[in-house]
């Protein structure tokens, strides 16, 4: 494997588990280095690691932990899935890693799958690109979202290794601000010219003809094709749609969710208002006023120009998941 200027989020240590702690990027890479299921559910409530296929990982991590420690694996699988119930991958790596004979194995076998599932939606995903195509993403759908490479970022650093030389607008992504610390971090760090914006200049970019196509990633694809993903992302559908601009969703097979209907019967996590509130600590709105922090939106099946996956470029969700067709998925 050649070496990947972006470290892998998570690793299996033995007797731990070892994290880039998000919350720090873009001032300090550092690795935290989690010993038990509790540990490890604080770090995914925190957002020490995040993302979809990321968390999955953890989920599956978080088994073997337990596994190796004599512990009760149902117990952690519960603790472990109330930890965020947006992303379907969170339970999927959880019941994966508790089905197998070895969680271990198990949990290393979804890391690695994950970089590889990647590159492949990557390199379908990036034949979509023309060259020099500017293109919009939101949150972080990249290496750090994931085990290593990305699902949207992903995409976008396929077209970058294929010498088509894309550019880069990134929605900041109030208020956690994942695009402006975490992708802005990567895309630098890969040598991919990036801007970042603010969430509410998208439209406007849009409407002066500076975007080719957005391109984000998803927490939970469900069965009739809605779009489950960053708080956001909604918007620049409908937007995108105004004005003609394609709308692409890169995820890997297992965020693509059979047993759910439809957007309307995802639980969207609701985060701490404080997160609004406060910026960097200090509290920005008045005293005495409080806030909605929605985590995620849905972004309807009738949006998306097309789904990215590891298996192909497909335009209905349901040949995207015909093609996952893979036991543990949807
Ligand atoms: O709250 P986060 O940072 O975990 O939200 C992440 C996203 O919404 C990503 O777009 C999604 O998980 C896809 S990551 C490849």
């Amino acid at each position: 494997m050649d070496q990947d200027p972006i470290p892998p989020t998570i690793a299996w240590a033995g007797d731990h588990i070892e994290l880039v702690d998000q919350r720090r990027l873009p001032g300090e890479l550092r690795v935290l280095a989690v010993y038990s299921v509790d540990e490890l559910c604080d770090a995914i409530r925190n957002l020490v690691i995040r993302g979809a296929p990321a968390i999955g990982a953890a989920g599956a991590m978080g088994i073997a932990l337990a596994w190796v420690r004599g512990e009760r694996v149902d117990i952690a699988a519960s603790k472990l899935c109330a930890t965020r119930p947006t992303a379907v991958n969170l339970a999927w790596g959880v019941d994966r890693a508790r089905r197998a004979p070895d969680p271990v194995a198990a949990a290393l076998e979804i890391a690695a799958e994950d970089v590889a599932r990647n590159r492949a939606l990557g390199s379908f995903g990036a034949t979509l690109l023309a060259p020099g195509a500017r293109v919009l993403t939101h949150c972080n759908a990249g290496a750090l979202a994931c085990v290593g490479y990305g699902t949207a970022i992903g995409v976008i650093r396929a077209a970058h290794e294929q010498g088509r030389q894309p550019f880069v607008w990134v929605g900041e992504t109030r208020p956690v601000l994942q695009g402006a610390r975490l992708s802005a971090w990567e895309l630098n760090r890969l040598g991919i010219p990036v801007s970042i914006i603010v969430d509410g200049a998208a439209a406007a970019l849009m409407g002066s003809g500076e975007v080719d196509a957005v391109i984000v990633g998803a927490d939970r694809v469900t069965a009739n094709g809605d779009v489950a993903n960053k708080i956001g992302t909604f918007g620049l559908a409908v937007a995108a749609g105004y004005h003609g601009v394609p709308f692409y969703v890169a995820a890997p097979s297992p965020t693509f969710d059979r047993a759910t209907r439809s957007g309307a019967e995802v639980v969207i996590e609701s985060r701490d208002p404080v997160e609004i509130l406060e910026v960097a600590g200090v509290r920005v709105a008045p005293d005495g006023v409080d806030a909605a922090n929605p985590a995620f939106d849905i972004t309807p099946r009738e949006l998306v120009t097309a789904y990215i996956t590891e298996h192909g470029v497909f335009e209905e969700a349901s040949a995207a998941f015909d093609a996952a067709n893979e036991p543990g998925v949807g």
